[in-house]
């Protein structure tokens, strides 16, 4: 990661803006990025899909936008009139859909996975699509209060929806970074009994203070973490888990083969990575032993591999249900919108991030919480 001088964006197409970016955040998705998607990284490609901003352009087919106005911009690039996004999959949509290598919409700041779109951690940002994907906001607030919108938010909504938590329910969340903390703030506003697992104190301490329960997975392996969590629940495990974690989970022993795609020549990672298993599947084989017989499981931590083992036998046994993917972030946005107006600060977004630092910090910034050094658990750039 280097913070370089390009070309200030122009609006190229009717339905584009360009913003002057004010916030940025950095997510658990960047570091996939850094890590174990590097193979699909070329050298100066921008990153960053969290970003909000003021409009400094406005294509000509942008009705709802004035230069000035205040706007969030959804990670997602998605057209908001084809089939997928009628159906409210806007992470799927048709019209930015990447057919070269059979992936969903674009997303801002993605790889050539994803579109190869130019990302927000940037000064400016063009923003394709954004008569129907910018989120205008009220000028009054901290940009905290609005950014998590751009991802953080809807991804951890989603969570909770997919998680189809009954009443009376308890909800099991891996994980306690940026999303596994929402989520498990968004299902206690809800009214479910949330108990979360990771392994850093400050972590802990945050959803605990939140209201959760919590399980310190430091010392134990997903038998041992379900069976905490059957101690906790009658016996049967959770009705509902969220796996917020995703392809580089702590604790399981391939570490090396994530280190040697980094590696190794683009040329022959990306076949390693499109054929092979990559993936350290520890959260998603304790959310599969932890869900109780006939509970649902819904992934939010992304997974790369292409032939990665999963335990079959038990996941068909058990009766599970799984539901998965990139928030379709348009989807939930009205509906979080309106809990963000209210004048309580309901999901303490205002107190959310831990770091806020300029963007030639950002270097520094990506270790800094690839290691969860520093009590770094969500840092946002203010360009
Ligand atoms: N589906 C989406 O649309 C979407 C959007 C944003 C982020 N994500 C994904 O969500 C995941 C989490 O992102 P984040 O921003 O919270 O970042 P993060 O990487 O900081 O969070 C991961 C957390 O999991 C914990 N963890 C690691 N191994 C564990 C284990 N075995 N058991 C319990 N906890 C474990 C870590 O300590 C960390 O706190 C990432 O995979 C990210 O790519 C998905
Ligand atoms: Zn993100
Ligand atoms: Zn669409």
């Amino acid at each position: 990661m280097r913070v370089e001088t390009v070309p200030d964006p122009v609006i190229e197409e009717p339905t584009d803006i360009v913003i002057r970016v004010t916030s940025s955040g950095l997510c658990g998705s960047d570091l996939h990025l850094y890590e174990v998607l590097s193979p699909f990284m070329e050298p100066g490609d921008i990153v960053g899909h969290e970003p909000m901003g003021i409009v400094e352009a406005v294509g000509a087919e942008v009705p709802h936008l004035d230069i000035g106005d205040r706007v969030v911009i959804p990670f997602n690039v998605s057209c908001g009139h084809c089939w997928m996004c009628d159906q409210g999959l806007m992470s799927q949509c048709e019209t930015t859909q990447n057919h070269e290598h059979g992936t969903g919409a674009s997303f801002l700041g993605y790889s050539k996975l994803y579109g190869q779109v130019p990302g927000g951690q940037a000064e400016y940002l063009r923003v394709p699509h954004a008569d129907f994907g910018a989120v205008k906001v009220s000028k009054e607030r901290p940009d905290d209060r609005y950014l998590f919108l751009s991802d953080v938010l809807p991804t951890a909504w989603q969570g909770v929806e997919y998680a189809d938590v009954p009443d009376g329910g308890t909800l099991l969340v891996i994980g306690a970074g940026p999303i596994g903390d929402m989520a498990a703030r968004v299902a206690i506003h809800r009214g479910h009994r949330t108990i979360v697992a990771d392994l850093v104190d400050e972590r802990l301490a945050r959803v605990q203070g939140r209201g959760a329960e919590t399980i310190d997975v430091r010392d134990l392996g997903a038998t041992e973490v379900a069976d905490r969590v059957r101690d906790l629940t009658d016996g049967r495990g959770a009705d509902s888990v969220i796996d917020a974690v995703g392809m580089e989970a702590h604790g399981s022993g391939v570490k090396a083969v994530h280190k040697l795609v980094g590696l190794l020549p683009d040329a022959i990672a990306e076949p390693l990575m499109l054929k092979g298993g990559v993936d350290r599947l520890t959260a998603l084989v304790t959310a599969i032993e932890a869900v109780r017989r006939g509970g649902t499981i819904s992934v939010s931590g992304v997974y790369g591999g292409a032939a990665d083992p999963l335990p079959m036998m038990q996941m068909f046994d058990k009766q599970i249900q799984l539901r998965m993917g990139q928030a379709n972030v348009r989807r939930w946005t009205d509906d979080i919108l309106a809990l963000l107006e209210q004048d309580e600060d309901v999901l303490g977004v205002e107190s959310f991030a831990t770091h806020h630092l300029s963007l030639e910090e950002a270097p520094e910034a990506y270790a800094t919480f690839q290691k969860k050094e520093d009590g770094a658990v969500k840092i946002v750039f203010r360009p």
